[in-house]
């Protein structure tokens, strides 16, 4: 009797032993290659490491952070938008026609518009009561 306690308990052992082994070994733990089309992210601003970005990085982040740039979307025309507006009121300096061309290129080309990327808006009727509403 003994014996055999003694024999399932081995058993049992092997079996868990066995079974730690394949947990390592499963395909599931190995880590999803990034796509080999995604360019590199630089470390220190965020931009996607690709054609001009060292253009764009050496002239548009001596204001403010990268981030300001990367969070936004935008067609050419929208971003020639951006800059002229900064020209005129937040005192960007102009550019040369061929910088600029390649600055608004890498722009929308890496940050172009895309699907909506805000969360639709909440209903009125899951709303809380406005308190300062002057309608009631
Ligand atoms: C001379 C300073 C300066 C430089 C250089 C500069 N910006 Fe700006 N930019 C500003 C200021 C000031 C704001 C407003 C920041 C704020 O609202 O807090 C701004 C805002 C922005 C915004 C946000 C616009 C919005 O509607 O929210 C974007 C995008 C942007 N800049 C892109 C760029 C790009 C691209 C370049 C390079 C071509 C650049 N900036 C270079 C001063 C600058």
């Amino acid at each position: 009797m003994t014996r055999l306690v003694a024999l399932l308990l081995l058993s049992l052992l092997v079996a868990c032993a066995e079974k730690d082994d394949s947990v390592e070994a499963t395909p599931e733990a190995v880590p999803e290659p990034v796509a080999a089309s995604e360019p590199a992210i630089d470390p220190v601003t965020g931009f996607k490491m690709t054609g001009d970005w060292e253009l764009v990085r050496g002239n548009c982040t001596a204001c403010h952070s990268a981030k300001l740039i990367t969070q936004q979307r935008g067609t050419s025309e929208q971003w020639l938008a951006m800059i002229r507006w900064m020209q005129k009121k937040q005192n960007l300096w102009q550019f040369d026609p061929g910088t600029e061309g390649r600055i608004i290129a890498y722009l929308a080309e890496n940050y172009p518009p895309d699907a909506a990327r805000r969360r639709a808006p909440i209903p009125p009727d899951l709303m809380p009561p406005n308190p300062y509403s002057s309608s009631n």
